[in-house]
């Protein structure tokens, strides 16, 4: 897992921050890689038709690495007991499982950025 520092806190301002998370090419398609990013744990994804996603790394159902997962379609799967997460959105598509928090996700030539919320 990589951890980026940030130079500033992020919402800083009560503004969503924007972070560079890494280059499109270390991104693997159909899997996920783990980041941190001003101590959230993040699991970002390359689809195979080019979209990239981000949610946290943390699966809400019990906690599986999401990272470790795979992204079939848009869709995070987890690695633990296979229960499928919208990449975009985060909604999960067991009754009764919360979605998982999803990032927007930037990407500008080949750098990835993602969208933090402010805190
Ligand atoms: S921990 Fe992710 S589906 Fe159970």
């Amino acid at each position: 897992m990589q951890t980026l520092a940030l130079k500033s806190p992020p919402g800083r301002g009560h503004k969503p921050t924007r972070v560079r998370v890494c280059d499109l090419d270390e991104l693997p398609v159909g899997l996920g890689r783990a980041f941190t990013l001003a101590g959230r744990a993040v699991a970002v994804f390359r689809a195979r038709d080019g979209q990239v996603f981000a949610t946290d790394n943390s699966c809400p159902h019990k906690g599986g690495p999401l990272a470790d997962g795979m992204l079939v379609g848009h869709q995070v799967v987890c690695p633990l007991h296979a229960f499928r997460f919208a990449a975009g959105s985060g909604e999960c598509d067991q009754p009764g499982v919360c979605a998982v928090t999803a990032y927007p996700v930037e990407v500008e030539g080949s750098a990835v950025y993602l969208v933090l919320p402010a805190a």
